[in-house]
């Protein structure tokens, strides 16, 4: 994969205690900065999320064609205690599904640019970034990556929500895919916790392309990939937009390590096979969904329950 190095703009939180690392230790293995062959559309991106915030019923048309989630949320409008942002969730399976009057009536807003990026955002990078990840695992990505189960996430931290002060633009979290391709508009805000020194915040420059890795990545690889935490901190009064691609293995694979196993040690659960994508998808998705406010958690479910917390005790067993 073409990569370019950390610049020296980028910024850190300090941890409380003292930290000699230097911001190449702090971010070495975690993320790799990739020049794109394919710019983002972000004129056509904010016109289509002002286009359906203007006008609830091409909102509902979109969302109809996708009812079990639906797919422009805008739950920050009135929860100001969730991530202060407004998404629009795409996927090839999405895509297929939008009847052709709605996509018609959506094209001169941007959603036909919107697509053509991603999908050409497919075809340039996917099969490279697979390929790097199998020489860094040691194993191959591809059998378990050849339907191509990919998301295609817009987003919008817009300043008028629920919370117009609030700095939350979205909580930290690890990505449950295999990686994640994130385009920025030129906005500061995304942030990725050092692996080897939690707690301290690495800022991303705003005009950033980042290539970072999920938790189906460190289970296939046994360990050898790292899964990063990362988080977006929103400035107040300061409208910041991101495109993101996800790509985890097919919903069938089993979650295990595609080879003897590093220096991690994993639950007996996983080690055995006994969680496939499809399910773990699902677990992360309820708690994902929570976060953004598209979700009420049934009575009982703890609601104080931080998503990595939890997820770590499935993988790692502890
Ligand atoms: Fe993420």
């Amino acid at each position: 994969m073409a990569s370019v190095s950390l610049q020296n703009t980028i910024n850190t939180t300090p941890s409380p205690t003292s930290n000699p690392l230097t911001i190449t230790d702090l971010l070495n293995d975690a993320i790799v900065l990739i020049n794109p062959t394919v710019k983002p559309p972000f004129s056509s991106i904010r016109k289509l999320f002002d286009h359906l915030r203007s006008n609830p019923n091409d909102a509902s048309a979109l969302n109809n064609a996708y009812p079990k989630r639906g797919i422009f949320k805008s739950a920050a409008i009135k929860n100001g205690l969730s991530d202060q942002k407004f998404t629009i969730d795409l996927s090839p399976t999405r895509d297929s599904l939008i009847p052709e009057s709605i996509r018609s009536t959506l094209a001169p807003h941007g959603m036909e640019d919107i697509l053509a990026f991603f999908n050409n955002t497919v075809d340039t990078h996917v099969s490279s970034i697979l390929s790097s990840l199998s020489k860094i695992a040691g194993a191959d990505f591809s059998p378990s990556h050849s339907k191509l189960n990919m998301n295609f996430r817009l987003c919008d931290y817009n300043p008028m929500t629920a919370d117009p002060t609030s700095t939350n633009g979205c909580g930290e979290h690890t990505d449950y895919g295999t990686f994640s391709i994130i385009f920025q508009d030129g906005t500061p805000g995304l942030e990725v916790e050092a692996p080897y020194a939690p707690g301290t915040w690495v800022q991303i420059p705003g005009d950033a392309t980042v290539v970072l890795a999920g938790w189906c990545a460190l289970i296939l690889s046994g360990g050898r990939v790292c899964a990063v935490r990362h988080r977006v901190r929103r400035i107040p009064g300061v409208r910041r937009l991101s495109a993101v691609l996800f790509v985890a293995p097919d919903l069938e694979v089993k979650l295990k390590p595609l080879r003897e196993v590093g220096d991690v040690v994993f639950s007996k659960e996983i080690m055995e096979g006994g969680i496939d994508v499809e399910w773990f998808k699902d677990v992360m998705g309820k708690r994902w969904r929570w976060r953004e406010g598209n979700l009420e958690l049934a009575k009982g479910e703890d609601e104080r329950v931080v998503q990595d917390e939890e997820i770590k005790k499935l993988i790692f067993g502890c």
